[in-house]
């Protein structure tokens, strides 16, 4: 097989951020049938004119400056105080995850009856602190302190404001947060932006920050999507909190919440008991979600459950203070490159065990969990742990529909229009990339200026989500001819195809990134084929490595 397809089977290991499994509620909700699936050109009921757009991370922000351009009237909502998306790094962590877990919608507000509404919280009100409704409504990220970015800058890099030519290849959040901050700055869509309203004055802001979108509805009557918002603003001079209800309609809208919207916590019998030890005000069992330091873990005995990205890099960062490192993995459902990348980023120092079948009930839950017993799968038992972070990912947002196991629902264009109603579209995946030509797919299809795809079929029919087997050069080629014919007909810019550099840039970043693999250890569950791997990539020349991986 050509050098070139193992360039885009990296490309996609190391820049497609899969979203997991989830349960969430669909909230956006019909009273309508929907339409037959649409291709070609499609009758919108009337032409789309006010859009919104949900979420101001990469995605977000690139779709709302084309739409702006595209001269829609476009609202901007985030339920965080900035843009920035996943890219805020605070030393706030996120209200704890629910044990046993929860469905993410679960943790949406009761809407309130009447609406427009507006209300006061006093500290202590309902039983909840001011500090903890705050950080409810805008889920501080699941970003730590010494987080870098597993994609090379040029994979992680929006148009229009490029970074500094000194910034090295490996970057900090905090240089991405500037960046994307940047971005909006330079559209306009910054949270404190000075932007007169150049063609309509009356027009609305664009930007609604701190404001979480928590249904989206289509009244049958006028064709619209009905946006219930809920705005929270801290009151530091009177110490309360403003919340803030009301709705507004549009004509299409743009999902790009991102697939971090809340945790998953594993079904382990017991697990429930156990989050409720503390050692002082510390729980002892958590979610990765608020992993921030590593120097607080000096001499503890650390146990991380997970094999992926979060389990192996939380484990490098605490390698240098903990005093032991077990990580406890299941043989990985399918055993991805990807996959077996991250199991080789784990420090040479980690204990690997199987997968944990029960934590035995503890006497008491106010010293922690270090004379807890917790027996692993093949019947060994696991003591004297201090802390357990669950590395076990994310689901998405409640925003999107019941039971997606995918990032969009199955019946997506690939363009990332919904194909029962294209007034609905969502983002879908490699926002830093692809983002840039979805951002003007969904403008040029809305304002009648490109027709929509057709759906993706398997060969039995089925329909199938969009990105996922579309990696690499492919999904940029198919994206960018339908761009640019769409521009031949019924005129509009060209866009170019990402530099060929980059792609070399990612070949190596990809190769040094994971050389340092040791998982010797990892034979022992079973797993050698990892070790196989890893031996694969010990070869002199870069490109040789990318050459041999293509038998995998
Ligand atoms: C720990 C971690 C590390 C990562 N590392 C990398 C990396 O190294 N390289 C890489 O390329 N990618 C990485 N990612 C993936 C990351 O998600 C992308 O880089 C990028 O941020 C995705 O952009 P997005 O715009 O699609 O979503 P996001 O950046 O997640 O933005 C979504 C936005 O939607 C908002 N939102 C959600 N629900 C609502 C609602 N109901 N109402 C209003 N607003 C809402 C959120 O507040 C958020 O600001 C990482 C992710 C995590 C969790
Ligand atoms: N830049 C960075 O360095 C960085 C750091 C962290 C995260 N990220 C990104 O953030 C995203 C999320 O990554 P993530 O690692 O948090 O989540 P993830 O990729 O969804 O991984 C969740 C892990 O938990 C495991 N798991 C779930 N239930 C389990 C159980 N009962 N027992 C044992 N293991 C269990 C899963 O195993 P199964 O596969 O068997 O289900 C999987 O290994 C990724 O896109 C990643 O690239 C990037
Ligand atoms: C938007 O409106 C401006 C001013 O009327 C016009 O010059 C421009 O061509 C319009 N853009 C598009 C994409 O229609
Ligand atoms: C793991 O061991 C190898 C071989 O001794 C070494 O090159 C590498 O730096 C070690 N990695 C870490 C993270 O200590
Ligand atoms: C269970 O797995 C661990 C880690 O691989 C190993 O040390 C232990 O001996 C195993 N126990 C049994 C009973 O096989
Ligand atoms: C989604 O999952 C829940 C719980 O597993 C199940 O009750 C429900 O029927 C599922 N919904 C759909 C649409 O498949
Ligand atoms: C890799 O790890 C194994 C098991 O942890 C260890 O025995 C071995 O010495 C390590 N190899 C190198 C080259 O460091």
């Amino acid at each position: 097989m050509p050098l070139q397809h193992n360039v885009f089977l990296l490309a996609f290991l190391v820049l497609n951020a899969i979203s997991v499994a989830s349960q969430s509620p669909f909230q956006i909700v019909f009273k309508s049938q929907p339409k037959t699936e649409p291709t070609g050109t499609f009758q919108f009921h009337h032409p789309i004119r006010r859009v919104a757009v949900v979420g101001a991370g990469p995605s977000g922000l690139q779709t709302t400056a084309r739409l702006v351009e595209h001269n829609f009237t476009v609202r901007l909502f985030d339920r965080a105080p900035h843009p920035g998306g996943n890219w805020q790094y605070s030393e706030e962590t996120p209200v704890r995850e629910s044990y046993p877990d929860r469905r993410a919608g679960d943790y949406y507000a009761e809407i309130p009856a009447q609406i427009p509404t507006r209300r006061y919280y006093q500290e202590g009100d309902d039983g909840l602190t001011l500090d903890y409704r705050w950080r409810e409504h805008w889920r501080p990220r699941p970003v730590w302190y010494n987080l870098f970015t597993n994609s090379p800058k040029v994979s992680t890099e929006l148009p229009d404001v490029p970074y500094d030519p000194e910034v090295p290849w490996v970057l900090n959040h905090d240089t991405i947060q500037r960046h994307v901050r940047s971005y909006a700055s330079h559209h306009c869509l910054n949270s404190n932006d000075y932007c007169p309203p150049k063609a309509t004055p009356a027009a609305p802001p664009i930007t609604s920050y701190s404001t979480r979108v928590e249904r989206v509805e289509k009244d049958a009557e006028t064709h619209t999507w009905v946006l219930t918002l809920r705005r929270l603003e801290r009151l530091p001079e009177s110490n309360r909190i403003l919340e803030e209800w009301w709705t507004e309609s549009f004509d299409a809208v743009f999902l790009a919440a991102g697939p971090w919207a809340s945790t998953h916590v594993p079904d382990i019998a017991g697990i429930v008991d156990w989050s409720k030890a503390k050692v002082g005000e510390q729980y002892s069992v958590y979610h990765s979600q608020t992993y921030r330091h590593p120097e607080r873990y000096a001499g503890k005995a650390v146990l991380i459950v997970g094999s992926s990205v979060s389990a192996s890099e939380i484990a490098r960062d605490i390698s240098p203070y903990a005093h032991r490192i077990i990580a406890s993995v299941r043989p990985p459902k399918e055993l991805t490159v990807r996959r077996k990348l991250s199991l080789s980023r784990f420090p040479n120092a980690t204990e690997i065990v199987p997968e944990i079948a029960s934590f035995e009930p503890l006497k008491t839950h106010t010293d922690g969990i270090r004379g807890g017993k917790i027996h692993l799968v093949n019947g060994s038992v696991l003591q004297d742990i201090d802390e357990i972070i669950l590395a076990t990912g994310y689901r998405s947002s409640p925003l999107y529909p019941y039971n997606l196991t995918t990032r969009t629902p199955e019946d997506t264009l690939w363009s990332g229009h919904w194909a029962q109603d294209p007034t609905i579209a969502y983002s879908i995946g490699r926002t830093w990339t692809l983002g840039r030509y979805q951002a003007y797919g969904i403008a040029k299809v809305w304002a009648g200026k490109a027709q929509l795809p057709p759906l993706d079929r398997t060969e039995d029919g089925e329909t199938k989500p969009p990105s996922m087997e579309w990696f690499g050069e492919d999904i940029f080629r198919r994206y960018i001819t339908w761009l640019n014919e769409a521009s031949l007909k019924y005129g509009g810019r060209f866009v170019d195809p990402p530099p060929i550099e980059n792609l070399e840039a990612l070949k190596y970043y990809s190769v040094v990134h994971f050389l340092t693999a040791n998982v010797t250890a990892l034979e022992d569950i079973g797993l050698s084929s990892i070790s196989m791997l890893s031996q694969q990539f010990l070869v002199e020349d870069p490109w040789d490595a990318l050459v041999d991986e293509d038998d995998d």
